[in-house]
């Protein structure tokens, strides 16, 4: 089994030149995943010229390591948003997600981007009876919101459900691919993209322009977008209105054919499923046990129990492909798009709640229209500014209390140390140098690797993630390679190494 995203292992992908000199630009967007690759696309062709600024390398973020479903169902959330933000908000948050979708359809068709991209059912189900009343109300909610939602008591899934909303023509892809395509149509347009560009600093300048700080270069423009998953550093203050949450995907080949349906459970723990059309018709992927980033000492298990799950449920001839990712929530369920606080020539999008292929998509296309200054009609729901009503404000207090705790005590409560000779190859964890406890992970050669665990974004404790041998942030999900070098922001300075003896 490979250890790495099927999306990233099966897309053939263009490099890109990293920035080495000055820019000037109408508009610099960070951050090369579905947000600001669609949103570089679409503000260019409103005539504005774009540079687009990646850390790493094209879709190499969460889209890279997605479940690949774009879909207006995400589980179960219209009769809670009618609920929370009333039928107005709730409608154009319907609106977006349907026209987000087409979105992707438009742009995969008349660029010719060869992404798989199948229409089909998507489906939430409950397995247990007492969860019927809320399929029920997500049936009526959708169906008044324009979406296309009926009830149903059976899926082409291999066992009984109580009951399901069943979305009909939505759409799975293969995001690798797809954000590949949309790259090489942005560039092939006119507009400039480089790899291995971290930004390390966004200032807004007196002149009315912001300056992007790079490790070898700056560029100035007249607006940014952050599509960075979460905005760097202290940006808006959005580390503090989200929590990340990591969930883990295999590639499946069954022995017979899989169900050509999308599903998801809206039981715990979550369990998603799509085809996989790599492989031909037996193929299949799953995604689930979600939980908050840091906080799982055994994450092994969570991939182990992911698949003891799918061969209990399915005849599994192979699982080819193992990964895991994250993505942000927000207290009210609604994502942050927009003008963010800090400047009005900062625009954000994040918060996608493991929905921004869709939701993403129409960020962009709402990001786009600002851009170029044109109203939005969806602007309202998804304002990047919003305080929130009293339940999302007590959320957040809820949210940073624990992350209060967790950085006052969370180095007192470490686990002793161990002397770093007990590390096997391929094992990390808190080790003892000189009387100092620091992170040690000893790599396949047997060479050891030292890293300070306080975080570089705001010092909270770093936890040792053993099946992706990373250092991980309870406090706001950034996580680190074993040489301490940023995996996941909000952080964008690599952790301190103490010296190893
Ligand atoms: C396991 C899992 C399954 C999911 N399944 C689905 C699904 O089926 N359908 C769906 O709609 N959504 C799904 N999602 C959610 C969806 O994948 C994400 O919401 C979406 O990909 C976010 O896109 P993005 O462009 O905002 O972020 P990303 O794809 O993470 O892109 C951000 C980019 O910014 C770069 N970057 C970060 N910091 C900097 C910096 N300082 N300077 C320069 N570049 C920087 C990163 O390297 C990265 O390439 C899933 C999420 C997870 C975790
Ligand atoms: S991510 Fe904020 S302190 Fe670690």
């Amino acid at each position: 089994m490979e250890r790495n995203s099927v999306w990233r292992a099966t897309a053939e992908r263009q490099r890109y030149a990293t920035l080495d000199s000055d820019l000037g630009v109408d508009v610099a967007v960070v951050g090369a995943g579905i947000v600001g690759l669609t949103t570089a696309l679409l503000a260019q062709r409103r005539g504005l010229r774009v540079a687009v600024l990646e850390a790493g390398t094209v879709g190499g973020g969460t889209t890279g390591y997605t479940t690949g479903k774009v879909t207006a169902q995400h589980g179960l959330i219209y009769a809670d948003l009618v609920e929370r933000h009333g039928d107005d908000n709730a409608r154009r948050y319907a609106d977006a997600m349907r026209a987000g979708i087409e979105q992707v359809a438009d742009l995969a068709s008349s660029l010719g981007i060869e992404c798989d991209l199948t229409r089909a059912p998507a489906v939430a189900y409950t397995r247990l009876p007492e969860q019927r009343s809320r399929i029920e109300d997500e049936v009526r909610a959708a169906a008044r919101l324009g979406l296309p939602a009926r009830l149903a008591e059976r899926t082409d899934l291999p066992f009984d459900v109580e009951a399901a909303v069943v979305f009909d023509d939505q759409i799975h892809f293969h995001p690798g691919r797809y954000v590949a395509g949309l790259a090489a149509a942005f560039t092939a347009e006119g507009g400039q993209l480089f790899e291995g560009a971290r930004v390390t600093a966004i200032d807004e300048q007196r002149d009315r322009t912001v300056e992007l700080t790079t490790r070898a270069a700056t560029v100035v423009a007249r607006q940014v977008v952050v599509a960075t998953l979460l905005p760097p550093g202290l940006l808006g203050g959005y580390f503090a209105r989200t929590r990340p949450s990591r969930s883990y995907g295999l590639a499946v080949r069954l022995r017979d054919e899989a169900p050509t349906s999308m599903a998801i459970s809206v039981d715990t723990p979550s369990r998603s499923t799509r085809p996989w059309l790599d492989p031909g018709p037996n193929g299949m992927i799953v995604v689930g046990n979600g939980h908050e980033t840091g906080t799982e000492p055994d994450t092994e298990a969570m991939y182990a129990d992911l698949e003891s799950w799918v061969r209990a449920t399915f005849d599994v001839e192979a699982i080819d492909y193992r990964w895991s990712a994250q993505d942000y929530f927000t207290p009210d369920r609604v994502p942050y798009v927009g003008r963010s606080p800090m400047s009005e020539l900062v625009l954000v999008a994040t918060g996608f709640q493991k929905w921004g292929l869709n939701s993403g998509t129409a960020a962009a296309m709402i990001l786009a229209d600002l851009l170029a200054g044109t109203d939005n009609p969806w602007l309202p729901t998804f304002d990047a500014g919003r305080i929130g009503g009293v339940g999302t404000v007590g959320r957040i207090v809820k949210d940073n209390l624990k992350v209060g705790q967790e950085l006052l005590t969370g180095h007192r409560r470490d686990p002793d140390s161990r002397p770093a000779a007990d590390l096997r190859p391929g094992e990390g964890g808190l080790i003892d140098v000189g009387g100092n406890t620091v992170g040690g992970y000893r790599d396949l050669e047997g060479v050891l690797h030292t890293v300070s665990t306080r975080c570089s974004h705001l010092g909270c404790p770093l936890h040792w993630n053993p099946a992706e041998t990373s250092w991980d942030c309870t406090c706001h999900g950034s996580r680190f390679s074993p040489d301490g070098s940023v995996l996941d922001g909000p952080a964008v300075r690599p952790l301190g190494r103490p010296p190893a003896d």
